[in-house]
């Protein structure tokens, strides 16, 4: 596999962009499928692009281990002289200005073990294009602006492949000698090849249908490995509830006669939004109430929302190229927040959504690979599938959504689809089709999209008692990222209320300048700005940044008393929630530091009764209620801190639990003896569940019996998912006598379950115990494990390197080892999850000295090896540079 000392892969450059000199408009493929290899013969009716005044007469096309067998223009085989091919590669010399190409290649996608291009899982056919997959079936301009439509058809053994699938809507299906048949498949609409799908294999079918609201039929299908017609029904109504959402929301109806998804086991993602064939990994499909939790049901629900909403922020209008990722991302994520959103609570789904903002994406930013939502070079495009590109893309189209309004919003995205259907565009597109159509101004708000890294904003406040006046004072700072040293003010929608004594709102009049408002939002936008409100009789306090209304750090001197207050009284429920996250952070970075001092520790009440007052009061919603208890984790913590002690952190964590736990042990037990054992799938049931399974984390923590014993019941008896791994996972993460008799009944009752065991894995791959190590070994060995699989690596070596801390940064550097050896040897079998796993060292500058070097030293040493792939020696040399 290594290569030897190859050159370094050059990066590219957003400002390089040039329009192709050549167009493909139409492609005719026939893929003949054998266990030995896949032989492809393509058709590509290319000409030069009018647009390019002066085209070049040779044209490049991108293939990579690519066997070319034949080659022809215009039904004329090409001289070896016309052609030249190395090894990404065709170069094809004296052309006409529109000429029919016609190659066959072979290819091995039973030897595929990157998961890009055709490969095989599970003895099924299947592809990933996106980004550059497709130069591994035939050669092409693969390049997202190059826009063709599709002909295919599929040829397989008939037995083996009975479901011959591609994209588009079906054309014609038969057999073929030697036991072999064949399906052929039209798409009618011009498409980049990055969303070019095939599949072929033996699957079971749950089949239904749609009717648009112009009242066209759609057929919709799920392909699931045999066996597994049992957890499709959660899938197929989430496709419907898609379909229907997009109508409603955005007026956007399905386009095709068929939508089809595809679940598969081997996948380097989430899922793919394939014109009219989605491939999926099995987790985001299959899910039933005894092997699924009700966070995988939302799982499954927002990811096909998600690919579904592709089919028009993604597929119907594109990108113009790789750099503009947020375009489609950001859009769809935003889009599948509110859709999930509008299933369930909105509140606890923005909570779950901040979250993520506030640790992955906050340490990206943070980090050796912090780039813009819309990156200036990329050296791998498969690096840039980010928590930024996706996660905070999504929340600058929030802000966006913020500023316009819901109507001004829908008024931009109409203009966007009208201009630009059937076009592959850009960021800034985009973001002029909401300002013309809201004839506003966006240059400032544009630089969300240029400049990255997170914005502290710090706040500061006065009272004016003669007055009546209430003072606000923001001041925006954003350090400097790689390649950008100094930034300009963000335009931040700061969404505000203030509270008066009795926790009432006040009504809002503030003045700006000249301007004068009574909105709750803000429109901060200078490096500094004073925002002054009349008629308030006595200090108010203010609850700020709502809803996390902009991705933004917030500082504001809160006392423990006012934030405990805020917590009990703020009418905007998310920032009760975040209250209780500020507090209990403060109280765990205060126990950090008097860790470090080796002071005795202590309790403080403050936190302890106001969890009292939250167990107590079964007036506020379950979920809301479940997460205020879930207390901050090390990865909340360690973007608040310059340097991370993490003995301390990991002390101060220990302590804290265990000493509410024992502190509030019959508050929590009768809370979650309340709400323990819902039945049902409703909002209701689920909130029940979460909140009954948070408390009993929490009494695991105070080491008692009884408590164990809880949990052991639960985990033998509950009659869903939900309930049976949150005791689980209490269990395995405690040090209870109970926990391997528990951890062993749960994988002889699941062993036939794929995704179940990797939630097993994971359980204890992520247990901060000290043998952790030597349990990943020896369940390395486990015959459910596949090191070829990535979401068996996602559940053991992740959930290790990201999901342990403690563990992770032991201070003998052996978890560094443990995740550098995996590294290396995923480097070659799969480049772009080896890059997943190795980003774990990307933070190395946030530890302690020792550690520092421990990390430092795995780097350096990874960046030695032959035959590095581009996807692990982009971090890690970005890492090292840091
Ligand atoms: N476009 C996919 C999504 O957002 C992402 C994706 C799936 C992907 N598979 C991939 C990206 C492989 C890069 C490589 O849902
Ligand atoms: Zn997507």
């Amino acid at each position: 596999m290594a290569k030897g000392n190859q050159q370094p892969k050059q990066p590219k450059f957003r400002k390089d962009y040039r329009a192709s000199d050549y167009l493909i408009d139409q492609v005719t493929m026939t893929v003949d499928l054998y266990e030995s290899h896949a032989e492809i013969y393509s058709q590509l009716h290319i000409r030069t692009n009018p647009a390019v005044p002066a085209p070049a007469s040779s044209l490049c096309l991108d293939g990579e281990e690519l066997a070319l067998k034949s080659i022809a223009i215009d039904g004329q085989p090409l001289p070896a002289s016309r052609y030249e091919q190395d090894e990404d590669s065709l170069t094809l010399h004296d052309l006409p200005a529109q000429f029919l190409l016609e190659t066959v290649v072979h290819i091995a996608p039973q030897n595929n073990t990157r998961l890009e291009g055709l490969y095989k899982s599970g003895g099924k056919f299947c592809t990933q294009c996106e980004a550059e997959g497709f130069r591994r079936i035939t050669f092409f301009l693969d390049r997202p602006d190059v826009l063709a439509t599709y002909d295919v058809t599929v040829r397989a053994e008939q037995a083996k492949y009975p479901h011959l699938l591609s994209n588009g809507n079906p054309a014609g299906q038969g057999e073929l000698d030697g036991g072999r048949h064949f399906a052929r498949w039209l798409d009618p609409f011009p498409k980049p090849c990055y969303l070019f799908a095939l599949v072929a294999g033996d699957f079971d079918l749950l089949a239904d249908q749609f009717i648009t609201t112009s009242g066209r039929k759609v057929d919709l299908k799920i392909y699931v490995d045999k066996g597994k017609l049992d957890q499709c029904a959660h899938a197929m109504a989430s496709v419907k509830n898609s379909m229907r959402w997009d109508e409603q929301k955005y007026g956007r109806e399905y386009d095709l006669d068929i939508y089809q998804i595809v679940a598969v086991s081997d996948f380097n993602m989430g899922a793919m939004e394939n014109k009219g064939l989605n491939i999926f990994n099995t987790k985001y499909v299959l899910a039933n109430r005894e092997t699924a939790t009700d966070t995988d049901y939302e799982g499954v629900e927002s990811v096909i929302g998600h690919e579904y909403f592709h089919n028009w922020t993604g597929n119907r209008v594109t990108c113009r190229d790789w750099f503009q990722l947020s375009l489609k991302e950001g859009l769809t994520v935003f889009r599948d927040q509110q859709f999930s959103a509008d299933m369930g609570s909105p509140t606890v789904k923005r909570m779950d959504d901040v979250r993520v903002m506030r640790t992955a994406q906050f340490s990206e930013d943070g980090g050796p690979m912090a780039h813009p939502i819309r990156p200036d070079s990329y050296v791998e495009m498969n690096n840039f599938y980010t928590v930024t590109v996706y996660n905070k893309g999504a929340e600058v189209i929030r802000m966006l959504h913020t500023l316009l309004g819901e109507q001004g919003f829908r008024k931009g995205m109409d203009l966007y689809f009208q201009r630009h259907d059937g076009q592959a565009v850009t960021c800034d597109d985009f973001v002029q089709a909401h300002a013309d159509a809201n004839a506003v101004d966006l240059t400032q708000f544009q630089r969300w999209y240029s400049q990255a890294g997170t914005p502290t904003v710090a706040v500061s406040d006065d009272f004016d008692a003669e007055k009546n006046e209430y003072h606000l004072t923001l001041k925006q700072h954003c350090a400097p990222t790689p390649g950008q040293p100094q930034k300009e003010p963000f335009l931040i929608p700061f969404r505000i209320g203030l509270l008066d004594e009795q926790g009432n709102e006040l009504a809002l009049d503030w003045q700006q300048g000249t301007q004068r408002s009574q909105s709750a939002v803000l429109p901060f936008a200078a490096a500094e700005q004073t925002f002054v409100f009349r008629g308030v009789s006595s200090r108010p306090l203010p609850s700020l940044l709502r809803d996390f209304s902009a991705p933004v750090k917030l500082e504001f001197g809160y006392r423990d008393e006012q934030l405990a207050f805020l917590l009990q009284h703020d009418s905007n429920l998310f920032n009760r929630w975040d209250a209780s996250q500020t507090l209990a952070s403060r109280v765990l970075l205060q126990l950090a530091a008097d860790f470090r001092a080796s002071k005795a520790l202590t309790l403080p009440t403050i936190l302890a009764e106001a969890l009292r007052a939250v167990l107590r009061d079964d007036a506020v919603d379950n979920a809301v209620r479940a997460r205020i208890l879930q207390l901050p984790d090390i990865a909340y913590l360690q973007e608040q801190v310059e340097i991370v002690d993490i003995d301390a952190l990991v002390a101060a964590q220990r302590f804290l639990r265990r000493q509410l736990a024992q502190s509030l042990y019959a508050d929590l037990l009768a809370c979650q003896q309340r709400h323990r054992g819902a039945g049902g799938t409703d909002g209701a049931a689920i909130g029940k569940r979460a909140l009954a399974n948070a408390c009993l984390a929490l009494l695991i923590d105070s080491d008692r019996s009884e408590a164990y014993a809880l949990a052991e019941q639960q985990a033998r008896d509950a009659d869903n998912m939900t309930d049976r791994f949150a005791a689980v996972k209490a269990l395995a993460h405690s040090a209870a006598p109970q926990r391997l008799m528990v951890l062993n009944a749960f994988a002889e009752r699941f062993k036939d379950q794929a995704l179940v065991m990797d939630k097993w894995f994971a359980v204890q791959a992520s247990a901060p115990i000290a043998s952790v190590l030597d349990d990943i070994r020896r369940l390395e060995t486990h015959p459910a494990f596949d090191a070829r699989n990535p979401n068996k690596i996602r559940a053991l070596w992740l959930a290790f390197s990201h999901g342990n801390p403690s563990e992770f940064h032991r201070a003998d550097g052996s978890g560094y080892q443990f995740i550098a050896e995996r590294v290396a040897r995923l480097n070659d079998s799969n480049p772009q999850v080896a890059a997943r796993l190795v980003s774990c060292f990307n933070r190395w500058k946030k530890f302690d000295d020792q550690r520092q070097r421990l990390m430092l030293a795995q780097l350096k040493a990874l960046l030695g090896k032959s035959g590095l792939s581009a996807d692990v020696f982009e971090i890690v040399s970005k890492s090292v540079a840091a």
